[in-house]
């Protein structure tokens, strides 16, 4: 997908990755709405994104996606800004395994219903212009870790979810691409937790100082690899400090998925 001139709904933007991709975005001229819970930041880097790509490139709505009917109401809103929509980053998260039925909301039904509201109003046999729909997982959402259970599991289920729609026959007719984006732990203001936030909060920090953070520019890198590629579709996307790992499950014609593979890409 060419970019310039496309338009995109990004959750979680205020901050972070959801942020960085919408910059991003906004220097290849792409418009977005940027859904956040967090006000304040969302409309201060909506107001930051604007004076630096012009009015208009973000529009901030406040947003909490843990509301279906806030978040439908919310799309809609979206969608008289920007017309029509042409990508959907499903991207809010949070760690809280100490509220981690709040956290499924977030991490899990938020994804869902933001997917399901992006397939009706893109879905070409239903008289919509097609898109790709990318939802953040995580590195977790691949690999067990047994620090944060609860967050993984969520992690996990973003991967079937996402894959199970990729993996759909009838994809062709809808004009539809998925993605999951599946990052080591990224250089954000995420990793900032008080020791509830997580089951084993020691084993936690050790397990994140052994790695190399992933600069953010590498998460949104990733984000547009799997947002440019027009092959790309049912591909967890993990990226690393040094290089990504594709598993690609493209379906084929006819044929259904083949077994999933994974690539390494050096960067
Ligand atoms: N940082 C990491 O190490 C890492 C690694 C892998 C995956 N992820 C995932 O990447 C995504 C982005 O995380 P980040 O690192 O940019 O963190 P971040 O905390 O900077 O961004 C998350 C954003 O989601 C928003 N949010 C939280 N709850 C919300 C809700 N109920 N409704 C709407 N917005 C809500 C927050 O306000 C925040 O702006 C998350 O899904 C996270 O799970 C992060």
């Amino acid at each position: 997908m060419q970019l310039k001139g496309k338009t995109a709904l990004v959750t979680g933007g205020a901050s972070g990755v959801g942020l960085a991709v919408i910059e991003t975005l906004a220097s290849k001229g792409t418009k977005a709405v940027s859904l956040d819970v967090s006000e304040e930041a969302g409309q201060t880097a909506a107001a930051v994104t604007n004076d630096k790509y012009g009015a208009g490139s973000v529009t901030f709505i406040k947003c909490d996606v843990t509301h279906v009917e806030q978040l439908e109401s919310c799309f809609k809103q979206a969608v008289s800004v920007l017309g029509h929509i042409d990508i959907v980053f499903n991207n809010a998260g949070v760690i809280l395994e100490n509220r981690w039925e709040y956290m499924i909301d977030v991490n899990f039904k938020g994804v869902v219903a933001g997917t399901q509201l992006a397939v009706e109003h893109m879905r070409r046999d239903k008289g919509g212009k097609g898109g790709v729909i990318i939802n953040t997982s995580s590195y977790v959402g691949l690999v067990p870790k047994f620090t944060h259970p609860v967050y993984v599991g969520s992690k996990f289920a973003v991967v079937g979810f996402t894959s199970s729609w990729a993996s759909n026959p009838y994809m062709k007719d809808m004009g539809l691409r998925f993605g999951t984006l599946c990052p080591t732990a990224v250089d954000t203001a995420f990793h900032q937790l008080k020791d509830e936030q997580v089951r084993y909060p020691r084993e936690f920090r050790e397990s994140v100082k052994m790695q190399t953070l992933l600069p953010v520019p590498r998460a949104v890198e990733g984000f547009l690899q799997l947002v440019e590629d027009d092959e790309s579709n049912g591909s967890n996307l993990m990226v690393m400090a040094q290089g990504n790992l594709y598993q690609q499950q493209v379906l084929q014609d006819g044929k259904g998925l083949p077994k999933p593979q994974f690539y390494f890409f050096p960067s």
